[in-house]
């Protein structure tokens, strides 16, 4: 474990590792998505070096945009995991956890020079520990704000400078460090600058589970439940339950659905006490009162 991390970083960890295993098989969406992911941040892991100075050469920058609660936080991580095991064979994989809140817009220049910083020394140094080195920034449109969206009124000439501060210093890291994955997530796409945007060589859009989802993320959740209270394995494997749940629960992120199963336990103190008690109808009902505070 360090101690001291270096500015703008969240946290630093050597990859494959057993306790990161989960967040890949937890978000429920198209295989073929998963696979592009997978695909798109093995080959600039792997291969980045080799394809680097040719036209073809991949930016190594993958963006993932969505609402609020579907799973793109989960998924960038999971994706982490997912390549470290995959290129395992090849030697281990760095994972950098960028903080984008780290980087004060206020502080007029300042926050540019963080951010140059980060990009031209920190990263690159980081990139040099392991073969494979996988940056995640959570959040970006914290960080890379689309520059003429932002007005000169209302944000602060900083902020248009930390943006050109990213994009440069992507391109610098890029040439530093070819082979260097940088994933970004947002809730925002439209704030997020176009020519950032245009780098990257895989957009996902994560969307709302639709309702063929929607009971699969139910019974995961309960199936989660039911490896602590083995009482709750029928719950948990009852498709019906899933499904009549599922049809409630319809139209919200996956985030809100797992919170209301979790919050079917809360509902009476007896389950809160002695989770294994947890009824069909305390999930009904978790689930009704979801469905009407649906926004
Ligand atoms: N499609 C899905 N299948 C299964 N679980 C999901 C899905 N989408 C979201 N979740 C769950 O919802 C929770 C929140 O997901 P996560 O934090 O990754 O969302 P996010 O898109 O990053 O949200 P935000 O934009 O608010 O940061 C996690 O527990 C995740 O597993
Ligand atoms: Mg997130």
């Amino acid at each position: 474990m360090s101690t001291a991390l270096p500015h703008g970083v969240a946290g630093i960890h050597a990859l494959p590792a057993d306790h990161h295993d989960g967040p890949w098989d937890s978000v429920i969406i198209d295989p073929r998505v998963k696979e592009r992911l997978l695909a798109t941040a093995v080959l600039v892991l792997r291969h980045g070096r080799r394809l680097a100075g040719s036209p073809v050469a991949p930016h190594g920058l993958v963006v993932l945009a969505g609402p609020p609660g579907t799973g793109k936080t989960t998924l960038a991580q999971g994706l982490a995991q997912a390549a470290a095991r995959t290129l395992a064979p090849h030697g281990a994989t760095t994972l950098v956890e960028v903080d984008p809140h780290a980087f004060p817009s206020e502080m007029l220049g300042e926050s540019q020079r963080a951010v140059s910083r980060l990009f031209r020394e920190t990263l690159p140094e980081l990139a040099a520990r392991r073969p494979h080195t996988l940056v995640l920034v959570d959040e970006v449109e914290a960080l890379a704000v689309r520059r003429h969206a932002a007005s000169f009124d209302t944000n602060p000439v900083d902020v248009h400078r930390a943006t050109d501060a990213v994009l440069s210093g992507l391109d610098s890291l890029r040439a530093q460090r070819p082979g260097t994955l940088l994933v970004v997530t947002t809730n925002f796409a439209e704030a997020v600058d176009e020519a950032f945007l245009s780098r990257a060589d895989l957009v996902v859009h994560t969307e709302l589970p639709d309702e063929s989802v929607v009971p699969l993320i139910v019974a995961d959740s309960l199936r989660g439940l039911a490896a602590q209270w083995p009482e709750l394995a029928a719950l948990a494997e009852d498709t019906a339950v899933h499904q009549r749940v599922g049809k409630l629960l319809t139209g919200l992120d996956g985030r809100r659905i797992r919170k209301t199963v979790h919050g079917a336990l809360a509902l009476r103190l007896e389950t809160a006490r002695e989770p294994a008690l947890l009824s069909v109808d305390d999930l009904v009902a978790a689930a009704e009162e979801a469905a009407t505070a649906r926004p």
